[in-house]
């Protein structure tokens, strides 16, 4: 189902357990990395690597929000809407987001690149407005800034200010 050097990187990853099943939540990661969301047919394969029942899998997916559990665009921008990013602003940006892009939030463009949802706190409110783009989080957010962002990323150009540290990396194989 997946290419040689897929299934190099989901052996090493399961080496480091103990036991296979320990490995369940950073093969979602990585499988997650590769479709761009968490399908069936991978926690199936899943399953089958660990042992393990599909539904156990599947339990794991929809038991934590940051596995996608259906198909997104290529970016995937999470906008929090929590008190400082409020307080800092996101109205303005979701607002000019959605004008820019077309979509409403939960929506994709019809290019498939873009998916737009607002979450609750994303633990850097001391750089907020702050939006999180696949696994990256941009912070001290304008309009300004959102634009220099979504032109990027259109282009797939690197934005031209860096990534914050955000709460915490998550890093996967
Ligand atoms: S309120 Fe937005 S990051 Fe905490």
């Amino acid at each position: 189902m997946f290419d040689a050097e897929f299934e190099k990187r989901a052996d090493e990853i399961i080496a480091r357990y103990p036991q296979p099943r320990g490995a369940v939540m950073p093969l979602l990661y990585l499988l997650q990395e590769r479709e761009g969301w968490v399908t069936l047919e991978g926690e199936e394969w899943i399953a089958g690597k660990l042992g393990l029942a599909p539904s156990y899998v599947h339990g794991v997916t929809t038991f934590y929000t940051m596995y996608r559990t259906s198909e997104c665009g290529k970016y995937l921008l999470q906008l929090c809407t929590t008190v400082s990013c409020m307080l800092r602003g996101c109205d303005n940006v979701l607002e000019h987001i959605k004008q820019r892009l077309g979509i409403e939030e939960g929506e994709t463009t019809p290019d498939g690149r873009f998916t737009l949802v607002t979450v609750e706190c994303l633990g850097s409110c001391g750089t907020a407005p702050v939006m999180q783009v696949n696994d990256d989080y941009y912070e001290d957010l304008d309009i300004e800034r959102v634009d220099a962002l979504l032109d990027a990323l259109a282009q797939d150009r690197p934005v031209p200010f860096p990534p914050g540290p955000g709460p915490q990396r998550v890093m996967v194989g």
